[in-house]
C-alpha cells in the first residue's frame, strides 16, 4: 500500500473562543479530509501476510444451491482458502435481531446476489477474479419480487401491525368529502462514498481484531463472536470513522466483518475484504419501497375529520431491521398535523429481494410521504393552497389543546410549527411566489412551475427503549490533555467534532487540547448504533458526565488548596480560576496527579422520560420531536420532463445549536439526499431478480449540478424544552424529509399541465419519465408503460 505523504495543513488561527459549545468551526478532520491524510478502513498500512477476500454470488433470485465447485475455485491463481456454509465454526448466521433467517453464506438462495460462499487469495484482484469465476448449479424456483407480487402472493415477512384511534370507517363515511388513492415511493440506495470494508486481524490465543466500517461496532463484535463459535470478550471492533453508513452499515457491515473474521481464523492471516461497487449495490439492503393506499373524509376547509393508511413495504428477504423501520412509518405518517379518527395498517412484505434496511429517517419518511400525499389530493380536489391545507390540520401548539396527541398516544407538547411556517412563509415571499407561478402558467405552454411549502415533524430516540444508553471514558492526562472515546461511531455527521467541543467546554479548555479516540469495543462496551440521530444525545451526555466528575474531583482539589468553597473554582480559557489566583489547566492537573487524584473517569447517559409498549403501540417513543419547514419552486418541461430546482429556502430547529456549521452542513447534505431519492435515484430489477442499477452510471445521485440554483438554509431560534445535550436537538435525519417541498413542486407544476378536474398521480421518484407519465394520464393519453 503506498500511502499518501500527509500534506501539512495551515488552519487559520482559531480565536480560542470558538472552541466552545455553541459556535461554528469546521469538522475535526476536515483537514485529513480535503488533503487525503484522513485513515478510513482501507487506507489501513496492512500487515505483512494479509489476504484478501472475495464473495461468490447467487445468480438466482430464489432457489436452492445444488453444487459449487469449490476445488475449481481452488485452483484459481492466487487463491489461498475457500469457505462455504459448512465450514463456519460458530454458526453460519448473521441477523442482527437473532431472527436466524440471515445465513453468511446461504445454500437456499432468496436473492440473486447473496453471498455463498467466499475465497481469500493473495490479492483483491485475484481474490474477485477467481470468485467471478464460480460455478455453482442451481435448482431454481420462482420469485417474487416487487411489493406488488408479495401483495398478490400474501408473502408477509412480519405480522401485520395496526394502530387506531376513534373509528376512521365512520368518520370517512359521515364526511362532507371523500377520497381515496394509492401511490408508490421507491427505494434508495444508501451510495455511501466509502463501500463496505472489514480488516480482520487474528489475535493470540482466540482473538479477532476488525478494524471495520460500522455504524455499529458493538453489534459487529457479538455477530463476528457468533460466527467464530466465540464469546464476546475475544473479539475486539475499530472504527476510526467511515466514509457514510446513512443507515446502510448499522447493521449491513456483518458481511464484510464476519466473512473477514471467519476466514482470518481458518487461514491464520489478517484479511481485508471491501466490496466493489457493484457487488455492494447488489448484496446491501435499501431504503424501503413502499405501496401507499388511503382513504380520507375532511371538511370544506380541508379539516382531515377521518384516515385510513395501509402501508405495505419491500423487506426483501430476511427480518433485518424491517420490523422498527415499518414501526417508524407508522410514528411519522401524521408528520405535523392532527388525525383524529384513524386507522393505520402496516404490511411488511417479504420478497426474494435483498434484504431492505435503515436509511436516513428510518421508516419515517416514507410515512411523511404518505400523510404528505394525502394533503396535497385533498387540496386538489378542494382547489386550495395546499399550505393552507396544511395549516387547517397542524397539531395544537398549547398545553390546553386537545389536538396535541398523536394517534401513538405520545404529546406534542412544543409544536413551533405554526410560528416556524410563518416566518418562512414571510422570509420565502411564498404568497406572492405562487400568485406570479400562476400567471407564468398562464403564459406558457411548455414549460410550467411549481411551488410548495412543506412541514417535518420527527421523532427522535430509538423507538426500542433499551438502545436509548450510552457510554464514554475519559482521559485527563497528567501534561493536561484529554483523550475521549465515547460508544458513537463518525460517519461524517460531525459527532466527534461535537463531542470535543462539549469536552473543551466542560473543561475550559481550547478545541485542540481534547482528541477523540477510534470507537472500540474495548473502551466502551455495550454500545447502540450511532443511529437515530441520536449520536451526540446521547454520546455527548455521556461524555459530558465523565469530563463532570474529573472537573468536580479537580474543583474539590484546587479548593481544598485555597481553603475555599469547590463551587467558586472556574474553568475558563484554559487556566483555573480560584480564590482570584489563577493557573493552567496543565498546571493544576500535574499537582493533582502528584497528589494522587484520579484523573480519568467513565461516564454514563439514558434517556429520561421515554417508555413504550411494543404490544400496544402506545407511550412515549421520543424525547422531544425536531421540527422543521422548505419552501422549494422548480420547473419542469413537460416535453422532455426534465425538472430544475430554481430555488429552496429552508427553515429548521435543530434547538440551541451546538455547531451552527455543522447543522447547516447536515441540513444541506441531507437536503440534498431526500432530493435524490425523490427525483431522480430509481432502482430496477431485471425479471430474474438481478438489480440492474448496481453502479453509478445507470443509478443516477444527485450531483453538484443539481443543486437547487438558490439554497438558502436557517436555523430556527427554538431551545429544546427537554434537557438534552445542552438544550441542543438531533439534526442527522430529519432534514431528508425537507425536499418533499421539492417533489410536491414538481407535482404542482404538474398539475398546471392537465385540467385541473383530471386525476394526478405522481409517483416517487419524480423522473422524467413518472412527469410525463402523470401529465399524459391527466391529459387522458396515457403513455405506454415501458417497465
Ligand atoms: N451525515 C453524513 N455526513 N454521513 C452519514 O452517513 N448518516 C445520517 C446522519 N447524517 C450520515 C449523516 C444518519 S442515517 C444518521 S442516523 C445520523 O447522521 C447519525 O449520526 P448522529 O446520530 O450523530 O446524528
Ligand atoms: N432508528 C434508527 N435505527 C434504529 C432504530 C430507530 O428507531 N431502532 C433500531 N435501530
Ligand atoms: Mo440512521 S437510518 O438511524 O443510521
Amino acid at each position: 500500500m503506498n500511502h499518501p505523504q500527509p500534506i501539512v495543513f495551515q488552519a487559520a488561527a482559531q480565536p480560542e473562543t470558538l472552541a466552545v459549545v455553541g459556535h461554528a468551526r469546521p469538522h475535526e478532520s476536515a483537514a485529513l479530509h480535503v488533503t487525503g491524510s484522513a485513515v478510513y478502513t482501507d487506507d489501513m498500512p496492512e500487515l505483512a501476510g494479509t489476504l484478501h477476500a472475495a464473495l461468490v454470488l447467487a445468480e438466482v433470485a430464489h432457489g436452492s444451491v445444488r453444487r459449487i465447485d469449490v476445488d475449481a475455485l481452488r485452483a484459481q491463481p492466487g487463491v489461498v482458502d475457500v469457505m462455504t456454509g459448512a465450514d463456519v465454526p460458530g454458526h453460519n448466521e448473521c441477523s442482527p435481531v437473532h431472527a436466524h433467517d440471515e445465513p453468511i453464506f446461504a445454500d437456499k438462495v432468496q436473492f440473486y446476489g447473496q453471498p455463498l460462499s467466499a475465497v481469500v487469495a493473495t490479492s483483491h484482484d485475484l481474490a474477485r477474479r477467481a470468485a467471478r469465476r464460480a460455478k455453482v448449479e442451481y435448482d431454481k424456483q420462482p420469485a417474487l419480487l416487487s411489493v406488488y407480487d408479495a401483495l398478490a402472493a400474501d408473502s408477509h415477512l412480519l405480522p401485520t401491525v395496526e394502530v387506531a384511534r376513534g373509528n376512521a370507517q365512520a368518520a370517512i363515511a359521515a364526511a362532507p368529502h371523500r377520497l381515496a388513492g394509492e401511490v408508490y415511493l421507491g427505494g434508495q440506495e444508501h451510495f455511501y462514498l466509502e463501500g463496505q470494508v472489514s480488516y480482520a486481524v487474528p489475535g493470540e490465543g482466540d482473538s479477532m481484531h476488525v478494524y471495520c466500517s460500522t455504524q455499529h461496532p458493538t453489534e459487529m463484535q457479538h455477530l463476528v463472536a457468533d460466527a467464530l463459535g466465540w464469546q464476546a470478550h475475544q473479539v475486539q471492533i475499530t472504527c476510526r470513522r467511515m466514509g457514510g453508513g446513512f443507515g446502510g452499515k448499522e447493521s449491513q457491515s456483518q458481511h464484510t466483518a464476519c466473512v473477514a473474521a471467519l476466514l482470518a481464523w481458518k487461514t491464520g492471516k489478517p484479511v481485508r475484504m471491501r466490496l466493489d461497487r457493484d457487488d455492494d449495490m447488489s448484496i446491501t439492503g435499501k431504503r424501503h419501497d413502499f405501496d401507499i393506499r388511503y382513504e380520507v373524509g375532511f371538511a370544506d376547509d380541508g379539516l382531515i375529520l377521518g384516515i385510513k393508511f395501509e402501508l405495505a413495504s419491500r423487506c426483501g428477504y430476511s427480518a433485518d431491521l424491517s420490523g422498527p423501520v415499518n414501526d417508524r412509518a407508522i410514528f411519522h405518517c401524521d408528520n405535523a398535523y392532527y388525525l383524529d379518527a384513524v386507522a393505520i395498517r402496516s404490511l411488511r412484505m417479504k420478497t426474494h429481494t435483498v434484504s431492505n434496511t435503515a436509511f436516513r429517517g428510518f421508516g419515517g419518511p416514507q410515512g411523511t410521504f404518505a400523510i404528505e400525499s394525502v394533503i396535497e389530493d385533498i387540496a386538489r380536489r378542494l382547489g386550495a393552497d395546499p399550505l393552507a391545507v396544511r395549516r387547517r390540520n397542524l397539531y395544537g401548539d398549547s398545553a390546553g389543546d386537545v389536538r396535541t396527541t398523536t394517534p401513538y398516544g405520545m404529546k406534542v407538547e412544543d409544536n413551533v410549527l405554526a410560528p416556524l411556517i410563518d416566518q418562512l412563509a414571510a422570509d420565502s415571499d411564498y404568497a406572492a411566489r405562487r400568485d406570479r407561478i400562476a400567471a407564468f402558467n398562464a403564459a406558457n405552454p411548455i414549460v410550467k412551475r411549481g411551488i410548495s411549502l412543506t412541514p417535518v415533524k420527527f421523532g427522535i430516540s430509538f423507538t426500542a427503549t433499551l438502545f436509548n444508553q450510552a457510554g464514554a471514558l475519559v482521559h485527563v492526562y497528567n501534561d493536561g490533555t484529554v483523550l475521549v472515546s465515547q460508544g458513537g461511531t463518525e460517519m461524517g455527521q460531525g459527532l466527534y467534532t461535537k463531542v470535543r467541543q462539549i469536552v473543551a467546554e466542560v473543561f475550559g479548555l481550547p478545541f485542540d487540547a481534547v482528541r477523540m479516540s477510534a470507537t472500540d469495543t474495548t473502551r466502551v462496551p455495550n454500545t447502540s448504533a450511532t443511529a437515530a440521530s441520536s449520536g451526540t444525545d446521547l454520546n455527548g451526555m455521556a461524555a459530558r458526565a465523565a469530563a463532570l466528575e474529573i472537573r468536580e474531583r479537580l474543583a474539590q482539589f484546587a479548593a481544598g488548596l485555597h481553603g475555599v468553597d469547590a463551587a467558586s473554582v472556574t474553568f475558563a480559557d484554559g487556566r483555573v480560576h480560584v480564590a482570584g489566583t489563577d493557573q493552567p489547566f496543565a498546571a493544576l492537573v500535574m499537582e493533582a496527579y502528584r497528589s494522587r487524584i484520579k484523573l480519568w473517569e467513565a461516564g454514563f447517559y439514558k434517556t429520561p422520560k421515554i417508555h413504550y409498549d411494543p404490544t400496544t403501540m402506545q407511550g412515549r417513543p421520543f424525547f422531544y420531536f425536531a421540527y422543521g419547514a422548505a419552501v422549494s419552486e422548480v420547473a419542469i418541461d413537460t416535453l422532455t420532463g426534465q425538472t430544475r430546482v430554481l430555488r429552496v429556502d429552508v427553515l429548521h430547529d435543530v434547538g440551541r445549536s451546538i455547531n451552527p456549521a455543522l447543522d447547516i452542513g447536515q441540513i444541506e447534505g441531507g437536503f440534498v439526499q431526500g432530493m435524490g431519492w425523490l427525483t431522480t435515484e430509481e432502482l430496477w430489477w431485471r425479471d430474474d431478480g438481478k438489480l440492474m442499477t448496481h453502479a453509478p452510471s445507470t443509478y443516477k445521485i444527485p450531483a453538484a449540478s443539481d443543486c437547487p440554483e438558490v439554497f438558502n438554509v436557517k436555523l430556527f431560534d427554538n431551545a429544546n424544552i427537554e434537557d438534552s445535550i445542552h438544550k441542543s436537538k438531533a439534526v442527522g435525519e430529519p432534514p431528508l424529509m425537507l425536499p418533499f417541498s421539492v417533489f410536491f413542486a414538481i407535482r404542482a407544476a404538474a398539475a398546471a399541465a392537465i385540467p385541473a378536474d383530471a386525476p394526478l398521480r405522481l409517483d416517487a421518484p419524480a423522473t422524467p419519465e413518472a412527469i410525463l407519465r402523470a401529465i399524459a394520464a391527466g391529459r387522458g393519453t396515457p403513455m405506454e408503460d415501458a417497465t
